[in-house]
């Protein structure tokens, strides 16, 4: 059983306070991914369950048992990191057996796990090469390899598909989740792409400002956020924010006592022929099988993302409501309230 519980994890660099207080628990073999803006400390939260940085205060728990003070090799974790090591003056199958030889596995496991693991990577054909003969995405394919062969009990990753261009990073994407529920691991995986973050996690810790504003399952952070800095990090585009009342009554919504501002998708408006609010479409944007249409309304920005016909004209003024039950409140603070 490898489950992870961070408890008050606070972490001070000279007076910046890049954790504030940080509580997750990750069940065993659940995919967390932590998500948000740069600068928000995921790498630091995940140094921290490595071993590699020391927490300021709080603790932090594998399996159970507390790990503060043990260094990594003693918390059987396997980590691919932002900026990935692999070791140039090896080739890739030694790249990819050394912690299993500094386990000091048996050399037939040792071949059968590097065998699996550069499968899984697709890059059998490359196990004789030496690392500097690799590309970036090659490299970092290298890393993920070598982290998945020591079977670990616990995974951590930082932005392991970085490197790899569009088409690769959404074909790894789709094959990693499957790949690690077949190795059984407990996974942390960190990145600022909410669209690899919707599509990964069994559950997203959405980070801001060194603290964890939000820890639920994907649709549930899109569908319901806990704050507006959730509603507008996820989504594309991203959830709108009225305070305008006249806007709200326009759209046939009512805000409850101390609500500030509706949160609303921009999916969630519905065209209609008659009444609703109007909106004069300032840009229109044609993606295929959609169209984004951004407009202002009482000096807020609004945008309507609809079906692809009929088509939207730049200055066309078209009318919105409200789908029923998709309306989100927030307070001053900008938190959830209904
Ligand atoms: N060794 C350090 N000394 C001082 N400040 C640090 C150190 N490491 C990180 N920080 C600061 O702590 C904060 C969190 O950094 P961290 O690297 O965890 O962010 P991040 O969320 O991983 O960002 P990114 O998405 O850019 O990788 C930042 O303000 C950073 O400047
Ligand atoms: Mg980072």
């Amino acid at each position: 059983m490898s489950s992870i519980s961070i408890k008050g994890v606070r972490k001070e660099f000279k007076g910046h306070q890049a954790l504030k207080s940080i509580d997750l628990e990750v069940k065993d073999q659940e995919f967390c991914v932590l998500l948000g803006p740069s600068g928000c400390g995921k790498t630091t939260l995940m140094r921290i369950i490595a071993g590699l940085e020391t927490e300021t205060a709080g603790d932090v728990l594998i399996g159970g048992k507390r790990m503060n003070g043990l260094p990594p090799r003693e918390r059987n974790i396997a980590m691919v990191f932002q900026n990935y090591a692999v070791f140039p003056h090896m080739t890739i199958d030694e790249n990819i057996g050394f912690g299993l030889r500094m386990k000091k596995a048996p050399e037939d496991k040792v071949r059968h796990q590097i065998q699996r693991a550069a499968e899984l990577m697709h890059i059998e054909h490359l196990l004789d090469r030496y690392a500097g003969q690799l590309s970036g995405g090659q490299r970092q394919r290298v890393a993920v390899a070598r982290a998945l062969a020591v079977e670990p009990d616990v995974l951590l990753m930082d932005e392991p598909l970085s490197n790899l261009d569009a088409l690769l990073r959404l074909e790894m994407r789709s094959e990693l989740k499957g790949l690690l529920r077949d190795i059984k691991t407990t996974t942390i995986y960190v990145t600022h792409d909410q669209t690899e973050a919707m599509s990964l996690g069994d559950r997203i810790a959405v980070m801001h400002g060194g603290e964890i504003v939000q820890y639920d399952a994907p649709p549930v952070v899109y569908v319901r956020p806990a704050t507006t800095f959730v509603g507008g990090f996820i989504g594309n585009p991203p959830m709108n924010f009225i305070t305008s009342v006249s806007t709200h009554a326009a759209l046939g919504l009512m805000a409850p006592v101390k609500a500030v501002s509706l949160g609303i998708r921009p999916e969630d408006l519905d065209l209609v022929e008659g009444g609703g609010l109007a909106i004069q479409a300032k840009v229109v944007e044609m993606l295929g099988a959609s169209q984004q249409v951004n407009s202002r309304v009482e000096g807020e920005l609004i945008r309507l993302s609809t079906n692809a016909t009929p088509t939207i004209a730049p200055n066309q003024t078209v009318q919105v409501i409200a789908k029923p039950g998709k309306a989100r409140w927030y307070d001053a603070a900008g938190h959830l309230m209904a």
